[in-house]
Order: C-alpha cells, then sequence, then structure tokens
C-alpha cells in the first residue's frame, strides 16, 4: 500500500471532520468496526453482505461504479456514525435514503443512486421480471410487503427514466447475490483505493 492510499483508521473520525481526504478511511473503520453486525434474518454479516456483492461483482468483471454502490449500498445501516441519526428513523423504512444521503456530499449520482434505490429496485424487479422474486431471500420477501410490494405501471414507468437504472439493478442482483454463508472474500482496504477514485470523481481531482 502506497502512502496516496487510504489508511485504515485506528480512531473514530469525528463526523465534523470527513473531506475528501478522509471518507474512505472512516467507511472502512466502519466497516471494521461494526462489520461483523448481524444482519437480520441472513446467514452473513452486514460487513460480509456489501463485501460479498462488491466481490461478486469485481470477480465478474463489472464497472467500479458498480462494485463502489454494491460495497456501499447499505451503509444507511450505520448512519448513527455520521451524527446524522434521528430517533424517529427506522432502519427498515429508510435506510437507503439515510444512506445516500451521508453519501452524496462525496461521491457520483451513481453510486449515491445504487443507494438510495435499492429497496426501490426489488420492487421494480418484483413487477417487471416474474423469475426474480425466486432470488428473494425469505427475510427479503418479508420486507417487500413492509416495503410496499411490487411496483404498479406508473411507478414502473418513472423508475424506468432513471439515468442510472443499469447501474441500480446491477447492484440490486448483487445485493441479493450477496447473502452466502461462508464465502470468502477480500476486507474493506482492497476496495478502498476504487472507492477513493469514486470521492476524486465527484470532487473534481484527477489522478
Ligand atoms: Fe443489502
Amino acid at each position: 500500500m502506497t502512502s496516496s492510499q487510504p489508511q485504515p483508521a485506528t480512531t473514530h473520525v469525528p463526523p465534523a471532520t470527513l473531506d475528501r481526504e478522509t471518507i474512505v478511511a472512516f467507511l472502512g473503520s466502519i466497516f471494521d468496526r461494526r462489520g461483523g453486525e448481524e444482519y437480520l434474518g441472513e446467514p452473513v454479516t452486514m460487513g460480509e453482505h456489501m463485501l460479498q456483492g462488491a466481490t461478486i461483482a469485481e470477480q465478474n468483471g463489472q464497472p467500479e461504479e458498480i462494485i463502489v454502490g454494491a460495497l456501499l449500498h447499505d451503509i444507511g445501516h450505520f448512519t448513527s456514525e455520521f451524527g446524522t441519526y434521528h430517533p424517529d428513523d427506522t432502519e427498515d423504512r429508510h435506510h437507503e435514503d439515510a444512506g445516500a444521503e451521508v453519501l452524496e456530499r462525496f461521491f457520483p449520482s451513481v453510486i449515491t443512486d445504487c443507494c438510495r434505490y435499492h429497496v426501490a429496485a426489488k420492487r421494480y424487479l418484483c413487477a417487471t421480471k416474474p423469475e426474480y422474486f425466486k432470488r428473494l431471500s425469505p427475510a427479503s420477501v418479508h420486507t417487500l410487503e413492509l416495503q410496499g410490494g411490487p411496483m404498479n405501471a406508473e411507478e414502473v414507468a418513472a423508475f424506468e427514466a432513471n439515468p442510472n437504472l443499469k447501474e441500480i439493478i446491477a447492484v440490486r442482483y448483487l445485493d441479493e447475490a450477496g447473502k452466502r454463508e461462508g464465502m470468502e472474500t477480500p476486507d474493506f482496504w482492497h476496495f478502498a483505493p476504487m472507492v477513493q477514485r469514486m470521492v476524486d470523481r465527484h470532487c473534481g481531482v484527477s489522478d
């Protein structure tokens, strides 16, 4: 690892100090400190789930936007880390919006949309791809109803107008794929340089 790459954070970086230079190390520290937390109803931890999606995307030669989108799509489960937690929040209702809100300062819209719309994408695919429903885990089927069930025709048309539709759908499939008990993956720091490239792209820094 060269000095230009993000380094693992040894302490909890206060949210107020987050900037282009510190966001990647901060995200990594969340994976390191809290990745072992339970992913309710699934046979993997939260960290394993997101790392599996990113790893499968990388193994399949998918672009960095999709790898990073998969890596960060559930970061909304950790928004208390960013000081944006509100006592009225419930994770099931808001984690995709909360996650996108903390990411949008640092990442291009393709990444934040993969986060913001990963729940909507499930509702979209259930409405448009009958075979998709079979991929859902029992926990995901249960939350589908809480999330509003399959989209209606009007919602489908609105969803298809998103310019990042292809990436959003790709990350949704990785969300389903990343629930494999015992799958080996690299840790967050393997992906850190590409996460930093996404941040630099959004913040107008070229390497
Ligand atoms: Fe997920």
